[in-house]
């Protein structure tokens, strides 16, 4: 009895270590043929991916000189969506990924289309849990907002609600160009330090999802529930539409709502809404930009909209499209007035060619804006690169926060970044200022960049007759400073100083006391190449003070320049290939005294994450 028990227990033994001898050769042989991506071809250069094992991400590689190919992304046999992707053909520039987490790899395939057999792609197409967007390229802006990778262009729906400030933006997900128009989102208690947010809005049906604004819709008019964030963008299809979609988490996530699209037009070009609030009417109002006018059409529940006027025909600069209209009622200041101000972006058209930011001022009674200058145009900015400018909603403390797309059209995707392509302005508070009767819009750093100085120089003092050197700005050279500089001419006509670098590569600034304007000079700023619309000088008419004050904002690729409080502003691009630590101070035609020039190393307390 025993020992049959006994070699029935050797034989169970034996058995169970064939069973598990068998069973490790048997996964671990399957593990190696099932490979991680299986491509079947269809033939006219469409082929499906299918994927070996779940995965956070499909990593896909893009050279961006190459046209756009379709994918679809399909789950059990149904169309889930899709994206345009410049998929490698020839060389891989870099990688983008789309998010799979959620979906099971069995019921998932991607259906490629518009892409040879021979393309480099097909070898280098990868499934992986990591996605790496620390990238470090030398023009990462270090205060500015940036998307985490891959493409912006305008800021979206910005809106403030219980201590925090919502930043949306055209984003592309999907390659460092434009294309895939979806709302990206950020979030900041300080205007300045931003954390990443999942994408907002996606793609659907009735097209991408153009620019748009949010409010916080405190009476709950819509139905949507008290406090509402609600979002007003254009769909993008065939036709331009307007769409809603609201959150009822913060901002967190959105749902479409089931009526759209809730406003169409027979005009192609109708886009953009911003809404607001009109408190002596009690009503939203919507302004839209249309080819080359503003349409303002007005609502109790921001779902059903009714004409009332347009604006633009014989007004300001017509180059080109008004895009990213804004209508904010702001103070003049030193006064208990108030002016209403329509903020209408342009493309192109600007004062030195493509984008550019132009503004009206005057009345608006909730039907119609009536400028109160027809014969002039007001630019905002007197640079190239300040762009679809539009401010937050419901901001605290009666402010009017702007910022603007730091680029332009002209050369916008053609940048020399790779991971990422786009940074914004720093955020800038408005209010109007008169001069000669007329009215002005001032801007200002908002007062959360102070915290940001983490380092500042000794203040400087010194004449400049000819020449004036300061050979280190400050020590660590991230050149990523602020500079403020206070100038009293003596007889000088030309008041210049440069910031260079050992490369030599330079930005020249200059007042021209003859012409009264202030200049910036970018022609020999570092890679200028990669577009014949990139070099350039631009110039903002001034009105030579006693004191002559600039407040200037250097990040990795970008110099903003505010002169006298506010008074103008002038954003420029530039990409030298080593931080510009030396200034050389010149003056021509006479002599100047800088009364205080002092310099103050800007960093960000966290990463944007
Ligand atoms: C302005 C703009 C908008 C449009 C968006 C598309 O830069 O052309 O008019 O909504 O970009 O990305």
């Amino acid at each position: 009895m025993n020992i049959e028990l006994n070699i029935s227990l050797l034989h169970d033994k034996i058995y169970r270590f064939y069973l598990i001898v068998f069973l490790t050769f048997f996964t671990s042989s399957c593990q190696a043929t099932i490979p991680p991506i299986t491509i079947k071809r269809l033939g006219g250069d469409q082929s499906l991916i299918y994927l070996g094992k779940d995965k956070r991400y499909l990593l896909l590689p893009v050279e961006e000189a190459m046209p756009e190919a379709r994918i679809d992304m399909i789950v059990n046999n149904q169309l889930a969506g899709g994206m345009n992707v410049r998929l490698a053909r020839e060389k891989i520039d870099y990688f983008v990924p789309i998010e799979l987490t959620g979906l099971n790899h069995k019921s998932l395939v991607f259906q490629m289309k518009h892409i040879p057999d021979s393309a480099i792609c097909w070898r280098a197409i990868d499934l992986s849990d990591e996605y790496d967007t620390s990238n470090n390229e030398k023009f990462r802006p270090v205060y500015h907002f940036t998307p985490p990778y891959g493409w912006m262009n305008d800021p979206n729906g910005m809106v403030y609600k219980d201590g925090t400030y919502h930043l949306f933006y055209q984003y592309n997900p999907y390659g460092s160009m434009w294309g895939n128009m979806h709302w990206g989102h950020a979030t900041s208690q300080d205007l300045t330090n931003w954390k990443h947010q999942p994408v907002a809005i996606a793609p659907d049906a009735l097209g991408a999802i153009f620019s748009g604004s949010c409010v916080v819709d405190k009476n709950n008019t819509a139905g949507f529930g008290k406090d509402a964030i609600v979002a007003l963008y254009t769909s993008a299809g065939d036709r331009q539409t307007q769409s809603l979609a609201y959150s009822l988490d913060n901002g967190k996530s959105f749902i479409k709502y089931e009526g759209n699209p809730i406003l169409s037009s027979p005009k192609p070009d109708f886009r953009d809404p911003k809404v607001i609030w009109h408190e002596p009417t009690k009503k939203w109002i919507m302004i839209l930009a249309v080819g080359q006018e503003m349409q303002f059409f007005s609502s109790g529940n921001l779902k059903e909209w009714v004409y009332e006027s347009s604006f633009g025909e014989g007004q300001g600069a017509h180059g080109g499209v008004w895009e990213c209209p804004d209508l904010i009622e702001l103070p003049i200041d030193g006064t208990d007035n108030k002016k209403w101000v329509l903020l209408c972006n342009l493309n192109p058209g600007g004062p030195f060619g493509g984008s550019a930011t132009q503004y009206f001022v005057g009345s608006f009674d909730g039907k119609s804006f009536i400028n109160q200058s027809p014969n002039l145009t007001k630019w905002m900015d007197w640079g190239k690169d300040h762009y679809a400018t539009v401010t937050w909603s419901n901001a605290p403390d009666n402010r009017y926060i702007a910022i603007a797309w730091m680029s332009n059209w002209q050369y916008a995707n053609d940048v020399p970044t790779k991971q990422f392509r786009s940074a914004n302005s720093v955020p800038r508070d408005l209010s109007l200022y008169v001069q000669d009767g007329e009215c002005y819009l001032k801007n200002q750093p908002s007062q959360e960049l102070l915290a940001l100085r983490t380092q500042s120089s000794e203040k400087y003092s010194f004449g400049v007759n000819r020449d004036y050197n300061i050979d280190s700005i400050l020590g660590g050279d991230t050149g990523t400073y602020e500079m403020e500089v206070t100038i009293k001419n003596k007889d000088a006509e030309f008041i210049g100083f440069k910031l260079f670098n050992t490369l030599g590569e330079e930005v020249d600034i200059y007042y021209n006391l003859i012409d009264k304007s202030l200049s910036m000079d970018r022609t020999k700023s570092g890679e200028v190449s990669f577009s014949k619309d990139f070099p350039a000088v631009t110039t903002a008419p001034i009105q030579p003070n006693a004191e002559m004050k600039l407040r200037i904002f250097v990040d990795k690729s970008s110099i903003e320049i505010f002169g006298d409080d506010g008074r103008f502003v002038m954003t420029n691009l530039v990409f030298p290939n080593q931080p510009y630590n030396r200034i050389n101070f010149y003056s021509k035609g006479g002599s100047y005294h800088v009364d205080s020039l002092q310099i103050h190393k800007l960093e960000l307390a966290n990463e944007p994450y």
